[in-house]
């Protein structure tokens, strides 16, 4: 599958843990162009997995993903992203700024999470949580062409996931049209 990617869009990955996004971003795109969770709670709290530093690192992440779709940058969210709510924040910033999303999703039989998960050396997630994700992304399966994104892009096989290829396309009117004015500067509940 060859994935068509505006160079100003905003890509969110979304994926249970142990899906490989991280993995996916690595392969595809450069490395400040990912913005992901982990990272940001790392900056915040001195670690990758502190959780009780949520708040605090989803908000550095708004602002980051915010400043650098506002210069046009293509800008990939390497977060969970399987709730409504936290699609909805990434895709407001990009409507706002005038940027397309375009959702990578990364859709794997339950066995290849946990199987991964049971052998990573970076973090424990626990089985439970796991399939929490896995539920919540089964539900949002069916409502993401209706969220806004400009596309939507199920991976739903390893051998899917290998295959893939990601094609960079001149950015959008939208962001570049001068008619329409200034990206507009916004405050967000969670950014
Ligand atoms: N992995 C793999 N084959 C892939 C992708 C990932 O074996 N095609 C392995 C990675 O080496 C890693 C684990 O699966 O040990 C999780 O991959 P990662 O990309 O880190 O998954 P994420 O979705 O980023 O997980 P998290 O939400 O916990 O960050
Ligand atoms: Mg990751």
């Amino acid at each position: 599958m060859s994935i068509d990617i505006p160079q100003d869009a905003l890509v969110v990955l979304i994926g249970p843990a142990g899906s490989g996004k991280s993995t996916f971003a690595r392969e595809h795109f450069r490395s400040t162009e990912v913005v992901s969770s982990d990272a940001c709670r790392a900056l915040v709290a001195d670690d990758e997995n502190a959780q009780d530093a949520t708040a605090d690192a989803f908000a550095l992440l708004h602002f980051i993903v915010r400043r650098r779709l506002r210069a046009g940058r293509l800008t990939v969210v390497d977060a969970t992203n399987v709730k409504p709510q936290s699609r909805a924040v990434l895709l407001t910033i990009a409507r706002r700024q005038r940027r397309p999303a375009v959702a990578v999703v990364l859709n794997l039989p339950e066995a290849v999470y946990r199987s991964r998960n049971g052998s990573r050396a970076d973090r424990s997630v626990p089985a439970d949580s796991v399939s929490f994700q896995r539920d919540l992304l089964v539900r949002s399966l069916p409502l993401l062409d209706k969220e806004g994104f400009a596309g939507v892009h199920v991976l739903d096989s390893e051998q899917t996931v290998a295959a893939a290829s990601v094609r960079r396309t001149p950015g959008s009117e939208l962001g570049s049209d001068p008619g329409q004015g200034p990206a507009i500067q916004t405050s967000l509940p969670l950014g």
